[in-house]
């Protein structure tokens, strides 16, 4: 489980919002995958928002880029393009070989410490460019 007090804060709080419910989208998925039997329906439902989500959550921040007119929003973009690449593929995956291993290691394991190291660095130095030029308040 995330814990959200734990997720670094960027100086934009639009995107720390986000950031908040991407964690719950990413909890709630663990609580389903954690149940004795899985509720495969429910854990399709999830792995949806969390997609969803993360295509809000990416496009919106490349919104702010635009607008800011940010340096290194290439660099930025090509890491969620890659993101969203790899966990379209892993969801693909688990809807033919239905294996909740595979879902676990990624979304509950290298999709949480990229996030976490993303959030850390590429998006802490975009919210300050961004604060730096529009009104964040
Ligand atoms: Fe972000
Ligand atoms: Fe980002």
């Amino acid at each position: 489980m995330i814990n959200k007090s734990t997720i670094p804060q960027v100086a934009y709080g639009v995107m720390n919002e986000v950031h908040d419910e991407e964690a719950n989208l990413l909890n709630t998925l663990e609580s389903l995958l954690k149940q004795e039997h899985i509720d495969t329906q429910a854990v399709d439902d999830s792995l949806q928002a969390l997609l969803a989500h993360t295509q809000v959550h990416f496009a919106n921040e490349e919104r702010l880029m635009q607008e800011v007119s940010f340096p290194a929003q290439m660099m930025h973009q090509g890491e969620h393009m890659r993101v969203l690449s790899e966990m379209k593929h892993i969801i693909s995956r688990w809807q033919t070989e239905q294996d909740t291993d595979l879902l676990r290691a990624y979304f509950l394991g290298s999709l949480q410490e990229w996030l976490m190291l993303h959030i850390s660095t590429m998006d802490t130095i975009t919210a300050q460019f961004i604060c730096a030029h529009k009104d964040c308040a």
